[in-house]
């Protein structure tokens, strides 16, 4: 099976989904924020688990695209919790617009995926969305946990992978063990697709930290630097506070306590930095662990190789990814 099969079916589904008309205020930036593309990864991840164990995986395509709504709408809001100027190369919604469309929208694009989840069998109906519930009330909780994390100074490695677990994991945990529950797969086959693809969440978010201070700007779509400017608690900021000594330590905490800086100047020394203290290495030895979990995870899923590795394949792409 070509991937680009299911990226085809993702993309048809998609231009005849209707979000809603008016006003348009609410429901033109839903139609922007689609539009603008990403790598539709959560989507084609429910496709591609689901064609695990069955040729019917057509069936997931709305359910999928319930996730990438689901995504989307964190994305919105997101954005604005970290005062962020661009996604996907293009202005923020609550850029465009404005913050309180922003929200708005957002809120209706949560009741948007929960129709494209209803599109389920019936029998499995109740479980799905039990699921998928429990998975936003958590990326809830993570983004919570990293706003909260923004003011301290404290936060412990074991702490920040608990939120990222939270905040990013958990949906492309659910994204995997979706089409696992879509194809009718045994609760052990879903429990290791779940836990596939939370670990390969983590080493994901590892990665989109590491892109967020390394990354190319024409590439990543993003503002680079942006955690650094929002004393963002993330992997490389907390290896980097426990391993700066001396000068390099006071200097480090000295643009963490400063209020008034120049945004530039503050990514340009955050950055010298964690060179100064190799950071990016051992930030990318992480990602590989977490993603050699997952990896694992799924060996544990009995299904045809040639299927497995249609997703291992893609999930494989993520550890190199620009953006
Ligand atoms: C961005 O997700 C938010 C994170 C969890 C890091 P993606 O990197 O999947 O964003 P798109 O959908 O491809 O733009
Ligand atoms: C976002 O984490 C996770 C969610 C959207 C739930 P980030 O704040 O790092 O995501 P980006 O970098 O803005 O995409
Ligand atoms: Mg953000
Ligand atoms: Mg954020
Ligand atoms: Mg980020």
């Amino acid at each position: 099976m070509n991937p680009a099969v299911f990226i085809d079916a993702i993309q048809t589904e998609l231009q005849r989904t209707d979000y809603g008309q008016h006003p348009p205020e609410l429901y033109d930036p839903i139609r922007y924020i689609m539009s603008l593309g990403g790598k539709r990864m959560r989507p084609l991840l429910t496709l591609m688990s689901t064609y695990l164990f069955t040729d019917n995986w057509q069936r997931a395509v709305r359910p999928a695209l319930g996730v990438e709504v689901f995504h989307n709408f964190t994305l919105m809001h997101d954005d604005i919790m970290d005062r962020a100027p661009l996604r996907r190369g293009k202005p923020t919604v609550h850029e465009k617009w404005n913050d309180n469309i922003a929200i708005l929208s957002g809120d209706v694009m949560l009741v948007n995926a929960y129709d494209l989840l209803l599109d389920v069998d019936v029998d499995k109906l109740k479980s799905i969305l039990a699921r998928f519930s429990r998975t936003a009330a958590e990326v809830c909780e993570g983004q919570q946990m990293d706003m909260n994390f923004e003011t301290r100074w404290d936060v412990t490695e074991a702490e920040y992978v608990e939120m990222i677990r939270l905040k990013t994991s958990v949906l492309l945990g659910y994204a995997l063990e979706l089409g696992g529950l879509i194809a009718g797969a045994d609760a052990e086959t879903n429990r290791h697709l779940y836990e596939s693809g939370v670990n390969i969440g983590i080493g994901f978010q590892l990665k989109d930290d590491l892109l967020d201070v390394y990354g190319d700007p024409a590439k990543f779509g993003k503002q680079v630097g942006g955690d650094i400017i929002a004393n963002k608690k993330t992997f490389l900021l907390i290896e980097a506070l426990e391993k700066a000594t001396g000068p390099i330590r006071d200097e480090l905490t000295g643009w963490l306590a400063r209020t008034n800086f120049n945004k530039a100047e503050k990514v340009a020394a955050v950055t010298t930095i964690y060179d100064q203290l190799g950071i990016r290495q051992i930030t990318r030895s992480r990602i590989n662990e977490y993603f050699e979990r997952g990896f694992a995870n799924l060996e544990q899923v009995v299904a045809e190789p040639a299927r497995k590795a249609v997703l291992g394949d893609f999930a494989r792409q993520l550890v190199e990814r620009e953006s």
